[in-house]
Parts: structure tokens; sequence; C-alpha cells
């Protein structure tokens, strides 16, 4: 690979940093995490060396699922501030030299924006259309899978005007029609007035799914639960609608884009980001965080198959390689801790194994998406009982399972290590009252580990898994390898060892991860450097390494 022949983009050499608002930090002690919070922690994102921030949606919401419920695009949430707050965030934000990434929520809205209020009052009402309706006169709808409904259905029957509704999410968020060219207008305007406003860029939630079947298929039995997903991403005009939005709104901004996306797959994704199609910059999938994880969050063994981990990693780069931009990710809002899910959340490993993921994370090729805490070596909250989770999805789910006389035990301990709760559980700052998040009641329950897994106690830990990210995220935003280079994989089969390489024009990095507890011994040849190590020694003797538990290192070689 060499440099010369790369089109460079700064969102290509971003670390980008993802904040749920929700849970960062609260100023006003409601107990809600806010706008006002994420300033006064302005200096602290901007120390970690990042350069694109994300923050998930803060616009006006009932927060039925938590702000991707929006009753108004053009607002921000009251529990979270007012329009100047934000005006204040963005500038602070850009002052110290990072972007700003809002959510993109119009694959549905709230039940409660004024759009879907028109809609659903009258058959003829000049909104009707901006919705997807069943008139109940002809029969029952074709079979749709929701994720979050209480019956798992995703139509809705509404007495009204005698009508089902769809909402692939929560029976509070109606999937909005972008059939109709009036919606597609209507959001373009929306997304030129947050453009106008000064933010860099969209992380487009569900994006996949804004097209539907409009001839209303039955997917037939074998595509039924979560099977759905890659139907309700393959709808007839998806591509049509996105290039339609680029050439509409994005090409005429500095900006990023990134696809929530559901249902792409290493052979469907370069329709969406190959850059002479004109739709979106990057995307990302669920590939790997669908490993060992069946319908409705149950895992099985092969939940940490390093083996399947490494391929689906392998094969989500050399899709990229030639057209388009991967992204690589463990955690964000919807999954869980990545220490739990991906390295060891155990005492002895913890820190040793969540500096590992975060070497992992910006070594590899592709823009990394880091979420928040994570730099902290937060782990799982694993809550015992079912009404300490706030999420709908985990509520609902239980509740399906239970009224199935399914195994409610199973279900509470694989909720454990995959709820979505796990990772909206509060910052932790420091060791006073609720990890210094609030000084009311948070919203949901601090890990009660905040006493000495914390942000005050890291900064002064030359060695902590905060200040080493700091190092390794500079050693990236500073090494074109690490951002460039081609990627290659080593011992595909090895079931303990990560190890690849990087290279751009004569330099060459090779990445060891140790994905295990025990000591491995890797032959490396001759070694010029050692960039980073997540361990104060190294054995190293005539080539030879000998690896600790979950210790990562980059080696630049002779
Ligand atoms: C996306 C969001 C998730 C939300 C869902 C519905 O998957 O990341 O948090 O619940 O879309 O908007
Ligand atoms: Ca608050």
């Amino acid at each position: 690979m060499k440099l010369a022949d790369i089109k460079r983009e700064w969102w290509k050499e971003a670390i980008v940093y993802q904040i749920y608002p929700r849970s960062f930090q609260d100023s006003n002690g409601d107990g809600i995490g806010d706008l006002r919070g994420i300033i006064n922690r302005l200096d602290y994102i901007a120390s970690l060396g990042v350069q694109v921030v994300w923050l998930n949606p803060i616009y006006s919401s009932p927060n039925d699922d938590n702000g991707y419920d929006i009753s108004d695009y053009r607002n921000i949430m009251a529990e979270f501030g007012t329009m100047e707050d934000f005006e204040e965030l963005l500038a602070g934000f850009h002052a110290r030299g990072i972007k700003v990434v809002m959510d993109l929520v119009v694959n549905h809205t709230s039940d409660e924006h004024e759009w879907f209020k028109q809609s659903r009052s009258s058959r003829d009402n000049p909104y009707r259309d901006y919705y997807h309706w069943w008139p109940a006169e002809k029969g029952t709808p074709p079979r749709r899978w929701s994720y979050f409904d209480e019956e798992a259905n995703a139509w809705r029957y509404d007495e009204q005007t005698d009508a089902y509704y769809l909402h692939y999410f929560a029976r509070k968020q109606p999937d909005l029609n972008w059939e109709n060219p009036k919606l597609r207008a209507e959001i373009y305007d929306m997304m030129h007035y947050w453009f106008k406003n000064g933010i860099d860029g969209f992380r487009m939630d569900v994006i996949t799914f804004i097209s539907k079947h409009e001839d209303w298929p039955d997917f037939g039995d074998e595509n039924q639960g979560s099977k759905m997903i890659d139907r309700y991403a393959e709808g007839p005009r998806l591509h049509e609608y996105l290039h339609e939005m680029n050439r509409e709104v994005l090409q005429h901004y500095d900006i990023m884009t990134v696809a929530e996306g559901p249902g792409t797959h290493t052979h469907n994704v370069l329709d969406l980001v190959d850059e002479d199609r004109q739709e979106l910059n990057m995307n990302y999938h669920f590939d790997h965080n669908n490993i060992g994880v069946g319908e409705r969050f149950i895992m099985n063994d092969d939940f940490q198959n390093l083996v399947k981990f490494k391929q689906v990693m392998s094969e989500w780069d050399e899709a990229l390689s030639q057209k388009g931009w991967n992204t690589v990710y463990f955690g964000n809002h919807d999954f869980p801790r990545m220490v739990t899910r991906w390295g060891n959340d155990a005492p002895p490993w913890r820190e040793a194994s969540s500096k590992l993921l975060t070497t992992y994370l910006l070594s590899m090729r592709g823009t990394p998406y880091y979420y928040m805490g994570d730099e902290l070596g937060m782990n799982n909250i694993k809550f015992d009982n079912i009404e300490d989770y706030r999420d709908l999805m985990t509520i609902n789910w239980y509740h399906l399972t239970k009224a199935e006389g399914g195994d409610l035990d199973k279900f509470m301990a694989s909720h454990k290590i995959c709820a979505r709760d796990n990772a909206r559980t509060p910052v932790q700052w420091d060791s006073t009252a609720h990890g210094g998040f609030t000084t009311g009641t948070p919203w949901i329950k601090v890990n009660p580990n905040f006493t000495n897994i914390n942000a005050a106690v890291q900064e002064d830990d030359a060695n902590s898994p905060l200040n080493f990210f700091r190092r390794m995220a500079s050693l990236r935003s500073d090494n074109l390898t690490l951002i460039y280079g081609a990627y290659e994989l080593l011992l595909a089969e090895d079931e303990n060892l990560y190890v690849f390489s990087r290279s751009l024009d004569d330099e060459k990095l090779l990445v060891v991860l140790n994905f295990s507890c025990d000591e491995q011994n890797l032959h490396v040849g001759n070694v010029k450097d050692v960039l980073i190590n997540n361990y104060s020694d190294l054995m190293l003797s005539e080539g030879y390494l000998t690896l600790q538990g979950w210790q990562a290192l980059i080696l630049k070689l002779a």
C-alpha cells in the first residue's frame, strides 16, 4: 500500500468518541445527563485526543426509547437543555478542534410528533401518507416483526381510523413513509437546518430500513423474528433515496456520514459506501457483535469465539480494501461494555484486557468508534432484577418470554451480559456519591464499582486504562500506517492470539494481541521498535516473544 495512492479524508483519520448524553454527566441534580454536563466536561473530552464526537439523539422526545422517538426534529429535549446550550456546546467542541456528529433518526418518529398526530386523525388528512397505514377492511396485514413491541408485532391497530400503522420498533415509534416525496423534502430540509447550524455530520439510525417492500409480501416462516432484519434492509428504493439525499443535501457540505447498517454484510456494503455511487461515507455492521448471540440476546458457546471474530473482521476489511471505508467498534449504547463482551472483566484481567481492546480498535484499518467510559475500563453492571432495567427492549422481551412460559433464569443470565442497559449506566467520574454523575437520584443505577473504577483515580495513574487510551489515541493519530496501512491477518486459526500486520510504503507494523489469560509464545523476528505495550515489561529474546495474559503490543519490524 502506498500513501500516494490513497485519498486522504479527515473522517478516515479521526477517532470518533460516542457520548450517550443521558448517562454522561448531570449538571442540575435531576439524575439525567444533559448538555451542560457535557459542556462541563469539554476539557476532559479534548484531553482524550479524539477528533470527532457523536452525540446520541438530543431532540425533543417523550423518551419511550431514550430519544430515538423524536417528537420535534428542530428542538432540544427539555431534559437535556435548550438550543442556547446546544450552540454553546457546539462552539466549545469546535474551539477545541473537535467535530460534532449528530444522530439522524428518520426511519420513524415518535407517535407524539405533529406529523403522526395529524396522520392518525383521519384517513384524508394531508399527513396521512407520511406513515404506513393498512386499512382494516383489507384484513390482517402481512406479518412484520417488531424489535420492541409487547407482542413482537410491527402492525398496531388504531381505532380512530380503523387501520393499522407500521412500527418496526416500539408502538410509540411509527415508521415514516419514504415513498412520499413531501416527507423526503421535509427531511432534507431539516438536515440542511442542522448543517447550517454548524454540525459536522450524521450517524444515521437504522437507515437501511427506510424503504419498505410496498407490495407487502409475506416473508415466510423462514424469515420470522430477527431474521427479518435482512429483509428490512433490502427495500427496493433504499439506494435511490440515499443517492437523492446525497444530491439534495450531503454533497453541499464538508461533513461525514455513517450508516447504522442492520442487514449490511460484506456482499452488499459497497452499495452504500462505494464513493462512486454518491450515497454515504461509512457504515457499521453487526456481524461481530452477533457472534454467539441468538434471538432476544440469548447467548451460546460461540460468544467469545476468537477464530470467528478474526474471520468476520478480516472479511470486512477485505470487502472495503479497494473502495469505500470501514469502521470498527466494540461497544455502543446498544451493546454491552466491551471489556465484558470481548475481554475479561474479572479483577485480575479487567485493566489489561480493556487496554488490549483499545489497542485493537485503534490499530485496525477503518474509522474507530469508541464508546464513552470504555476508556476507563468500565464493565457491565449485571442487574439481578428486572426492576432495575430501564430499556424497553429488555423489559418487553422479558414479558414476552414470561408469557410464552420461557426460561426466565436463562433470559436474566444472558441479559447480564448482553442487555443494552449495561452500556447505559452513568460514566464514573470520581468516588463521590453516584460516581460524581449526579447529586440527585440517577435515572439508572451507577455501577457500584465506581469507588475504584473512575476517571479521577485514573487521571493520576500513568498506567491507568484512561492514560493508556490517550497514548494509543495519539499513536494512531500520528501514524499513517495505523490509519491507512494494508491489513493482513496472520495465524487465522489460533484460538488465543490475534496477530496482524499493517503496512504502508516502507513501514511494517505488527499488532500482537493475546486474547486469553494464559501465556502465549510467538516468533516475530527482528523487532526495530515497540510502539506500545499494555504491560510494563516485555519478554522478547532472539525474535521470540512470550506474551502475558491479555498482553497487547504494536511492534515495528525491521
Ligand atoms: C438504533 C439505535 C437504538 C434504537 C433503535 C430504534 O438501533 O441505535 O438505540 O433503539 O435504532 O431507533
Ligand atoms: Ca440533568
